[in-house]
Formats: structure tokens, sequence, C-alpha cells
């Protein structure tokens, strides 16, 4: 990954910017962000996301319990509102549409927030997600350097306040509930000698090939002719993941992470949910199938080696 401390400088930069935006609108907001940021306790600590010195690849763990979202109040509605000002409207837009001062140049458009269209979800795909999902993807952020960095800084409440601001953005908040959760049963002992089987999912049953590619290299014959299926990125490029970096998956690297993702699909592009067309045996061993592809966590050579 020769590209990586650019890609995340470019990141950096971007939201360093936000976050002086925000500081010069609202001294004490930023503060009381930074010192929450400070006290946050958990597993791992993540990279905080605008330290000074050599940027390293940002990995935020996940799930972190985001415990009890807060009653939406005025009170939190106006708190979100100035946490998108500060934080995300360069790159998501002023009217949540996706077309944001700085997001207009971003590799990957940001998302377009008026569809209510989330790619990552525990729910069926063309239903609206929990809000613990938007809690989960504002958190650990999508391939920070090409997309949107993991909000690290920001407070729970914080958090909880700009996904309150987001449901602004679509109407669908007012008239639909979320899908009910797909189910997620545990992880088999045995995951890793299902990869055997998962190939032959992967290029019969799933025909995933058709868009990953024969290698999972994300260059299948229909790759070239895939775009955003709706909203303001419409009719624009999505490429298929490459499966043999599963550190730049967006719903995670998890084996659970992987299935969730094969089972809910990632709703407004192209990749379909398959909980109703393959089995969960079928989806445990295309999971094992596509970290086979991919050199385990933490050892050498492993792009996402955890820092
Ligand atoms: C540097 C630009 C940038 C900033 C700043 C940014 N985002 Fe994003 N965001 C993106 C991009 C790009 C995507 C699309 C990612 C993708 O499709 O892979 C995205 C996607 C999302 C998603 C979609 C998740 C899904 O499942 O579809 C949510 C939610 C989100 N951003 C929330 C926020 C919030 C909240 C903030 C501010 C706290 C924020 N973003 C700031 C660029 C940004
Ligand atoms: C019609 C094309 C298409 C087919 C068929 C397809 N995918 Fe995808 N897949 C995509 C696209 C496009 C993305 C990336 C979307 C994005 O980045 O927003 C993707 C992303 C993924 C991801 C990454 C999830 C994440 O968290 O980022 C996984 C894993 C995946 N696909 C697995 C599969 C498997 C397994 C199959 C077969 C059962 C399959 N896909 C079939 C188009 C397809």
């Amino acid at each position: 990954m020769p590209n990586v401390s650019s890609e995340v400088r470019h990141s950096l930069l971007v939201s360093e910017r936000s976050r002086l935006a925000e500081l010069s609108r609202a001294p004490s907001a930023l503060a009381a962000a930074l010192l929450a940021a400070a006290a946050l306790a958990g597993p791992p600590a993540p990279v905080a996301p605008a330290g000074p010195g050599v940027p390293k690849r940002i990995i935020t763990p996940w799930p972190q319990n985001p415990g009890l979202a807060p009653p939406v109040t005025p009170d939190l509605l106006e708190l979100g509102a100035r946490v998108y000002r500060g934080a995300c409207q360069g790159c998501h837009g002023e009217k949540g549409d996706g077309i944001g001062r700085e997001g207009k140049y971003l590799q990957i458009p940001p998302r377009d927030f008026t569809t209510g269209q989330y790619i990552i979800r525990s729910t069926p795909l063309g239903t609206l997600p929990l809000d613990t999902d938007l809690f989960g993807s504002i958190r650990r952020g999508f391939r920070p350097g090409l997309g949107m960095p993991g909000f690290t800084f920001l407070s729970d409440r914080e958090v909880w306040a700009v996904i309150a601001h987001l449901k602004t953005f679509s109407p669908r908040f007012k008239t639909e509930q979320p899908g009910k959760p797909v189910d997620l049963p545990p992880v088999p002992a045995e995951l890793s000698a299902m990869a055997g089987p998962g190939t032959a999912v992967f290029m019969g049953a799933g025909a995933c090939f058709v868009c990953h590619g024969m290698q999972g290299k994300g260059d299948g014959p229909a790759a070239p002719g895939l775009v955003y299926v709706s909203g303001a990125h419409q009719g624009k490029r999505v490429p298929p993941a490459n499966l043999h970096r599963v550190d730049t998956f967006k719903g995670g690297r998890r084996p659970e992470d992987i299935f969730k993702a094969i089972s809910t699909g990632l709703d407004g592009t192209p990749m379909p949910g398959f909980a109703a067309s393959l089995s969960v045996e079928q989806r445990w061993q295309l999971t094992a199938f596509i970290l086979s592809l991919n050199p385990p966590a933490g050892t050498a050579g492993s792009p996402g080696a955890v820092p």
C-alpha cells in the first residue's frame, strides 16, 4: 500500500479543516468534544484522527458499545445541526445531498442522505437502518483517505445528535420504521475449513464473480458498468470491493461483519443482499472464502494489520 500515508494525510486535512471551522464557530463545543474523546474508554484505543506527527493507518475497532440513544429533544437537534455544520457539511453538503464543497472532489462520493438509503445496515436491503448502524459507521468511518474518516473525537452524545440531524434530511424517517434486523448467527467454530465450498458458491449459486471477478479482485465482467442506483450520485460508477482487501470493507473486516454485508447487501449500490437466496451455511462459506484470500490480520504483509 504505497499510497496509504498520502491517502490518510488527505483525509486528515479535510477533517482537520472541518474541526477548525467548528472551532471558530463554537469553541466550547469542540473543547467539550475533545475532552470527551480523551475520556473515551473502551477497547484498543483507536488512533486519533487528527493528531500531529506521521499519520498511521486508522482502523477503528467496532462495534463500540454506544449505549442508549438520548431522547430527541430540540436541544439534541440543535447540537446535531452544529456538529453537522462543523464536521460533516463540507463533504455531505448543506442539504445533505452528498454534494459538499470538499466532498465533490472525493474519489468515493459522500452519501446523499435525502434517499434514506444506507450501505451499512443490520436491516434487510431496501429498509431503513437502525440508529446503532449509523452510530457504528460514524465512529468507524469508510476508507479513511479515499472516503470518510472515523469520528472518534466526537462524544457519544454528539454522535447521537448528528444522527438525529441526518434523519431530518430524508422524509422516509417520518413515515417508515427501520427494517427488522437480519439473523446473525454465531460464527462457526470451523470457519476456515468452509473456504473450499465457498469458492463453489462464489462461482455458482451466488454468481459473485460476475461483479467481483474470478479471483475476487473487483474486476468481474459486469464491474465497469456498475453505478449508484439512486440519489444525487445516480449513474456514477461504484466499483465492486476487492475481496483481497478486507481492511477496506466498509462494514468491517470481522467474519460477522462480512457475513452481515453479504446478507443485507449495500443499499443504493448494485451489491445485492443474499439473506433470502443463499442459506446461512452458504453465506458462512463465502465469508470463509473471502477471508482465505487475505493474510491473517496483524501479520506482516497484511495491508490492514492493526497498528
Ligand atoms: C472527508 C469527507 C467526509 C466527511 C467530513 C464526512 N463524511 Fe460521511 N461519508 C463520506 C463519504 C465519501 C461517504 C460514502 C462512503 C462510501 O460509500 O463508501 C460517507 C458516508 C457516510 C454515511 C453513510 C453510511 C452508509 O451506511 O451508507 C454516514 C452515515 C455518514 N457518512 C455520516 C457522516 C457524519 C455524521 C459526518 C460528520 C460527523 C460525516 N459523515 C463526515 C465522506 C465524509
Ligand atoms: C451486481 C454486482 C454484484 C454482485 C453480483 C455481488 N456484488 Fe458484492 N459488491 C458489489 C459492489 C458494487 C460493492 C461495493 C459497494 C460500495 O463500495 O459501496 C460490493 C461490495 C461487497 C463487499 C464489501 C462489503 C463491505 O463491507 O464493504 C463484499 C464482502 C461483497 N460485495 C461480497 C459479495 C459476495 C460474496 C457476492 C456473491 C454472493 C457478491 N458480493 C455479489 C457488487 C456486487
